[in-house]
């Protein structure tokens, strides 16, 4: 049985983007919001530790507001993840997406965003945490990676799971080819989680995230009291 599309919240739910990068998962989200009239999001700033990241630019092209906190600019990593709290917040938003943002955040931060701030990792977690996960992967000789987005918690790459997908290893594939393979995954999986994100649909049960599209829609795996068995 097709399920419904979940409810669109009245007003779009303010999104922020952060990057280190070259933003093509932020592209990827812009033109999913673009496409999408049922979306419920809009990216109304997007912040970064680099001012040279490509993102940034991306997201100057779109005419979205961007603000940039090095570390190197502040006395210590506190002051630092405080600043950058203090600049997302003029903008308001309600849900953080790290696409590519390549620093760790701690509890002090996510505070701001309880179970509001997602990430998109590129291996199968909990395999394969950290910077260098695609180079990791494939020095270790796996068949299999992927890519995995999550929740974000105070340890790094750990968080509940929203979404995974496989992508497999070829013969002869370098870092850059995988991780493009793993990059066009994620440009699909992203903006669906963070839409489910936005019209509330993710239900938390410790680290199980289930994405409840709409109340009212039976699940199809659920047996029907009424129809005999
Ligand atoms: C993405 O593949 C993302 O999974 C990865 O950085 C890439 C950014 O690409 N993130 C991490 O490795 C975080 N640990 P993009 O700038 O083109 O979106």
């Amino acid at each position: 049985m097709p399920r419904r599309s979940p409810s669109t919240p009245r007003t779009p739910v303010r999104v922020a983007v952060m990057v280190s990068g070259s933003g093509t998962n932020l592209q990827a989200l812009l033109d999913a919001i673009e496409a999408d009239p049922d979306f419920g999001g809009e990216v109304v700033v997007v912040g970064s530790d680099r001012a040279g990241a490509g993102g940034l630019d991306r997201a100057r092209d779109a005419g979205i507001p961007t603000v940039v906190c090095a570390l190197a600019d502040a006395p210590d990593r506190p002051t630092w993840e405080a600043g950058l709290r203090a600049e997302l917040e003029q903008h308001d938003p309600q849900v953080i997406v790290l696409a590519g943002f390549m620093k760790i955040l701690t509890a002090v931060f996510l505070a701001g965003w309880p179970d509001r701030v997602i990430n998109t990792h590129p291996s199968l977690l909990p395999a394969f945490r950290g910077a260098r996960a695609v180079g990791e992967a494939l020095a270790y000789g796996v068949k299999l990676t992927g890519c995995t987005v999550h929740l974000v918690d105070e340890q790094v790459d750990h968080g509940p799971i929203v979404a995974q997908e496989a992508v497999a290893v070829r013969d002869g594939d370098t870092e850059t080819s995988l991780h493009g393979r793993i990059q066009r995954v994620e440009h699909r999986l992203l903006p669906a989680a963070v839409k489910l994100l936005c019209h509330g649909a993710l239900q938390l049960d410790g680290r199980h995230v289930r994405a409840v599209l709409d109340p009212d829609t039976p699940d199809p795996d659920t047996p029907d009291p009424k129809e005999p068995s």
